[in-house]
């Protein structure tokens, strides 16, 4: 039976999702519960940045992902969601692909972004559990000239791959149903049990640069880290931080 949406909320404005899906998830709502915005005036990306959120167009979405795995085991979960999104994005018929450790591109294009928060307390319910608020934003039918100067040459949406608009409510009901196995099958296997599906999806071709580091995506570690090739052959693991297109 699915549980990802079994609970839903759908505003029509809120600062950030991911904040709200923090209260409630703290207040105890359940392993799955889904919150929806069709607009956030304070939408958050990775690393303290900003994601525009303009009203009428596009997906900000948050989930709440209850385990009894600890917390620091649930880091690499945002990867299984990057699978997710990008097999909802090419059943859109975008030729959509992942750049660690879960922008989805398109060529060199952002269509979608994801930031998962731990949830500080484990709230009511099962009071062991850790809980992840699971943050995905995703251009659906917003034009990239319509978003900010600063990220428009970089970002695309489906409907700029498409030509066109696509449904957002299908969309939606269709990422969730994509995304729940993948979710699901981390739970149960951890980063092993998803790492092919990943690289099957990863950007190559593309030079990265991050920490120093300058090189081309090899795939994932065990743990889910970054294998990255330099120009000399050395291979780097990265754990965090940035991984900027050179
Ligand atoms: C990134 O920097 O790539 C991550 C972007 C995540 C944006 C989503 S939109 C829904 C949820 N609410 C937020 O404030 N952020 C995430």
């Amino acid at each position: 039976m699915s549980w990802l949406g079994g609970e839903r909320i759908d505003l029509d404005e809120c600062e950030s999702t991911n904040d709200l899906a923090l209260v409630h998830a703290r207040a105890g709502a359940v392993h799955g519960t889904v919150i929806t915005a069709d607009r956030q005036s304070a939408g958050r990306g990775r690393l303290g940045r900003t994601w525009a959120s303009p009203p009428g167009t596009n997906l900000y979405l948050s989930a709440i992902v209850r385990s009894p795995r600890p917390l620091a085991e649930l880091a690499p979960l945002t990867l299984a969601l990057g699978i997710g999104v990008v097999d909802a994005v090419r059943a859109e018929g975008v030729a959509a692909q992942l750049k660690w450790p879960n922008d989805v591109l398109v060529g060199t294009r952002k269509l979608a972004g994801i930031l998962c928060e731990a949830c500080p307390e484990p709230g009511r319910g099962n009071a062991t559990d850790s809980c992840v608020v699971a943050g995905i934003g995703i251009n659906v039918n917003v034009r990239a000239a319509e978003l900010p100067a600063e990220v428009a040459a970089r970002a695309t949406s489906i409907a700029d791959q498409r030509g066109g608009p696509v449904d957002r409510a299908a969309f939606t009901r269709g990422l969730l149903a994509t995304l729940e196995p993948w979710i699901d099958r981390f739970l149960a296997g951890g980063v092993p049990a998803i790492a092919a599906a990943w690289e099957a999806r990863l950007a190559t071709g593309l030079t990265l640069r991050t920490g120093g580091h300058t090189g081309t995506a090899l795939g994932l570690d065990r743990d889910g880290a970054l294998r990255l090739r330099d120009a000399h052959g050395v291979i780097h693991r990265i754990h965090a931080g940035d991984v900027e297109l050179a």
